[in-house]
């Protein structure tokens, strides 16, 4: 009996559960996952409370995957550049952290759009966010190196360039220095909080020199597709839906947790009918 779950707070809305319980049908493996709602003020307590019901690993969310590392036993080497954890498994050796944020950005786009790999396209990403920050890391471990970060504070695109300890050719960016030069990227991607329902009708940056073809992602899935992504097809763009990282996520924590390798896909249509 597989015991699952996840701790952050609030934890009330969260998809997670839905997800797990879909891959633990289709893997035929009998489990759990519950939703811990941990109070700021009493995380420490209740981390240790954690470590004695001896679940087999769970989720850390929002505000919580700094604040969990020091209870770890070990930091996988990428989630410790990152300084963030999204998952942690129960193994032999303690609770070992990793993070699959930005990785299930990487798999969920090379599944739909494999040929920006491999003819090595420039990225674009608005943002520098943790969102930014785990896409740019898995991005860059995925092969690409020339990935450019705009933001509205461009300091804050520049620490997102300095904490990865790969070489790059990437460079910080203002909005409106994006804007001007769309047309050089084949892949943009979308991270920050804007266009987000309730504030639904507004994109980042307008679109007027995005080349056809482009590939364009908004990590943001409430509404599934955004004004931005509206903007971008309208241009002929390829569109890369948000919703389906935060399903490759899981699907990647799910495999550290499980060692199965379940098709995220075929959870795809039925996911899109629970966020609609
Ligand atoms: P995350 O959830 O990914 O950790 P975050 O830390 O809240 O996100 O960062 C939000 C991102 O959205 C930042 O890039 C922020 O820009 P700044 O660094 O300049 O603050 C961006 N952002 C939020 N509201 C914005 C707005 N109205 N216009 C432009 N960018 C905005």
């Amino acid at each position: 009996m597989l015991r699952l779950g996840l701790i952050g707070h609030p934890v009330g809305h969260s998809l997670s559960p839905w997800i797990h319980e879909r891959l633990m049908e289709h893997e035929g493996l009998e489990g759990t996952y519950e939703l811990f709602d941990i109070d700021p003020d009493t995380f420490d307590h209740q981390i240790h409370e954690l470590k004695d019901k001896g679940l087999d690993g769970f989720n850390i969310t929002v505000p919580y995957k700094e604040k969990i590392i020091p209870y770890l036993d070990e930091v996988d080497s990428s989630a410790r550049e990152l300084g963030a954890v999204n998952t942690v498994k129960n193994t032999a050796r303690g609770w070992v952290g990793y993070n699959t944020d930005g990785i299930g950005f990487a798999v969920s786009v090379r599944n739909r759009y494999p040929e920006l790999f491999y003819n090595e396209q420039r990225v674009l990403i608005i943002g520098s966010g943790g969102a930014s920050r785990g896409i740019y890391h898995a991005l860059l471990e995925a092969g690409l190196s020339k990935i450019d970060i705009a933001n509205r504070t461009i300091e804050k695109a520049e620490e997102v360039i300095k904490s990865a300890s790969t070489n790059s050719e990437s460079k910080a960016l203002s909005l409106d220095k994006a804007v001007e030069q769309l047309n050089d990227y084949g892949l943009i991607v979308q991270t920050t909080v804007v266009g987000m329902s309730p504030n639904d009708h507004t994109a980042i940056i307008p679109l007027y020199n995005l080349k056809e073809g482009t590939v364009v992602s908004d990590i943001v899935y409430r509404p599934l597709e955004t004004r931005f992504l509206q903007e971008a097809k309208n241009r002929g763009a390829k569109l890369h839906f948000g919703h389906e990282m935060l399903l490759q996520q899981a699907v990647y924590a799910f495999h550290i947790w499980t060692d199965t390798n379940p098709d995220a896909s075929l959870l795809l249509e039925g996911f899109e009918k629970k966020l609609k």
